[in-house]
């Protein structure tokens, strides 16, 4: 039956952790895979969550949740989008499912798209996380590119971007990253986020965003939802993946959200229950577990507000890794500018690295990162930063 099947591609970023835990040398470096790290390089569990797990133990049952999930669990995860006193969310226009993480939340978008707009295309940024490419082909829908990243200056390329918002078709389906741009480390400003938002209006496109960051741009959830609040103030509806692997650490639970937000009720009604239909199919409903976290953590003013206090640690841990980053490889006296090190921002570093150059970083110095350059900076440490700046300056220096 399978004789004609050939070997996958190794996937560009979970291949790189694949290859880490395989090198045997006692000198390895992760900074591949988008995971946050203590100090001494050790996976966490906040303490919050732990707090949530005490409460929920003894109380589960191992029932089936509803196809679109946990109803506390997905209220309490559009206002973390939407804000605390959203009108959307009161007038109930928002259709919104629990999801299987960010991925799933594209997924289910995806297919959603594809099924109700079957002519239309996806603008992606150039770069994005590579599985937006395989979670769109996968939905058949055809995929366009627009500028996001200039590389010489290591920032946003703004004036390309704009250019190429004006002339897609107008009414276009865009991807756009909410915060702490995966790989770039590059978000628009304030001012430009409303640039884009206005532009969009006049074109009549539809943004979908995917926040599977928030909280690690900026320390506060609150104030990275900016560019999402900014579009619903001019009355866009948008599409959002919100996920809490990152800013609640619940990587392998799978736990997150995709929300439409539409006309009024009864069209978010109509939508909600199409979302959940394609759902049924893939995989029934989502997982209890992580759900009850979530809403156990949200749901509590004073765990909240514990988590808060955590992510916000999580998100100075990786600033102070990125000044430390930037100072070893400047005391090397290299000769290459490393601002963007510290200018970036969330858990990647956009380093500018060449892919042999990178291919060098793995066999010489057992360092693992994605070919593309981006180093995970919640995977640096004080252990580590040294090492990792010198073998940098080795494969970079001219
Ligand atoms: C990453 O970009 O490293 C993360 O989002 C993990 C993943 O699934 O790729």
């Amino acid at each position: 039956w399978w004789r004609n099947v050939q070997p996958a591609a190794k996937d560009p970023i979970l291949g790189v952790t694949e290859a880490f835990l395989a090198d045997p040398s006692p000198d390895k470096v992760n900074v591949g895979v988008g995971a946050y790290r203590d100090d001494n390089g050790k996976p966490v569990v906040l303490e919050c969550v732990r707090e949530a797990e005490r409460r929920i133990a003894g109380n589960l049952n191992m029932e089936y949740l509803p196809m679109g999930g946990s109803a506390k669990m997905v209220e309490e995860t559009l206002r973390l989008a939407y804000g605390e006193n959203s009108d959307l969310i009161k007038d109930k226009r928002i259709a919104a499912i629990q999801s299987l993480s960010g991925t799933g939340a594209c997924r289910i978008f995806a297919e959603f798209q594809r099924r109700f707009c079957p002519d239309s295309q996806i603008y992606i940024p150039v770069p994005t996380w590579a599985n937006h490419h395989n979670v769109w082909r996968d939905a058949h829908v055809p995929q366009r590119t627009f500028h996001y990243y200039h590389p010489e200056s290591r920032g946003l390329d703004f004036a390309s971007m704009m250019d190429d918002i004006k002339s897609a078709p107008n009414g276009s389906f865009f991807l756009l990253h909410a915060c702490a741009h995966n790989p770039t480390g590059v978000d628009p400003s304030e001012e430009q986020w409303r640039e884009i938002s206005y532009q969009f209006k006049v074109k009549g496109h539809f943004p979908f965003f995917d926040m599977a960051y928030q909280g690690f741009a900026s320390g506060d959830p609150e104030r990275d939802a900016k560019s999402i609040r900014i579009f619903l103030e001019d009355g866009h509806l948008i599409g959002c993946a919100q996920s809490f692997a990152k800013n609640m650490g619940l990587y392998g639970q799978r736990v997150g959200c995709l929300s439409v937000v539409c006309g009024d009720e009864k069209e978010a009604v109509a939508v909600k229950s199409q979302l959940q239909q394609l759902a049924r199919p893939m995989y029934s409903n989502p997982p209890t577990h992580g759900a009850l976290i979530v809403s156990t953590v949200l749901g509590d003013p004073n765990l909240k507000k514990l988590w808060l206090k955590e992510v916000k640690g999580m998100a100075d841990r990786i600033i102070g890794a990125r000044i430390a980053l930037r100072q070893n490889l400047e005391k090397l006296g290299s000769s290459l500018s490393w601002k963007h090190i510290t200018n970036q921002i969330g858990m990647f570093c956009y380093s500018g690295l060449t892919p042999e150059q990178v291919d060098r970083l793995t066999n010489e110095f057992h360092i693992y990162m994605t070919r593309n350059g981006r180093i995970s900076m919640a995977g640096v440490t004080t252990g580590n930063v040294g090492y990792l700046a010198n073998a940098i300056h080795e494969v970079s220096k001219s």
